[in-house]
């Protein structure tokens, strides 16, 4: 009887915990997309990119939400200082798929391959932009 009484006692705690950390919480499926987002921004992107200073490609930190070919003092192929959009998530999406259908004449050299990796990359994007904003 006692130890029925205990098995009871942990289906509940496991169903709360389930409740509580389970997958169908969007916060923390936005959390893990962001630091799967992050490994993938370090091995695709930090050849050519970095979140705070300009290298090969422009500084990416406070990209959400920028005007495209905005970053100080980084040298723009001509396309893109012209472009006239600001990056949200979905022109993210888009330059990652393809950045050449996004601005035509552009020089950044990269795609990505997987739906799900862009997702993630731009949630990073998206949350340290966000970490950086309430930092200052
Ligand atoms: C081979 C080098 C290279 C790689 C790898 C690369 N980029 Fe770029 N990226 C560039 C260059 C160069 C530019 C500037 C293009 C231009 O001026 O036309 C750029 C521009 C951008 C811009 C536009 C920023 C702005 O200020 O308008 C975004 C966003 C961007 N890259 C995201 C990424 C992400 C995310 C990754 C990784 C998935 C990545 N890039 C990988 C070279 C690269």
């Amino acid at each position: 009887m006692r130890t029925f009484a205990m098995g009871r006692k942990w289906v509940t705690v496991s169903l709360w915990t389930a409740l509580l950390v389970g997958a169908g919480s969007p916060l923390v499926a936005q959390a893990q997309s962001a630091a799967r987002g992050q490994t993938l921004f370090e091995a695709r992107c930090t050849a050519c990119h970095s979140l705070d200073a300009n290298r090969v490609g422009p500084a990416l930190q406070t990209v959400v939400g920028r005007a495209a070919g905005t970053a100080k003092d980084y040298d723009y192929s001509q396309a893109l200082a012209g472009a006239k959009h600001r990056w949200n998530r979905q022109m993210l999406l888009a330059w990652l798929t393809d950045p050449e259908t996004v601005v035509p004449g552009q020089r950044m050299g990269f795609q990505v391959e997987e739906a799900a990796d862009r997702e993630d990359i731009v949630a990073f994007l998206t949350a340290k932009g966000k970490a950086r904003a309430s930092s200052k």
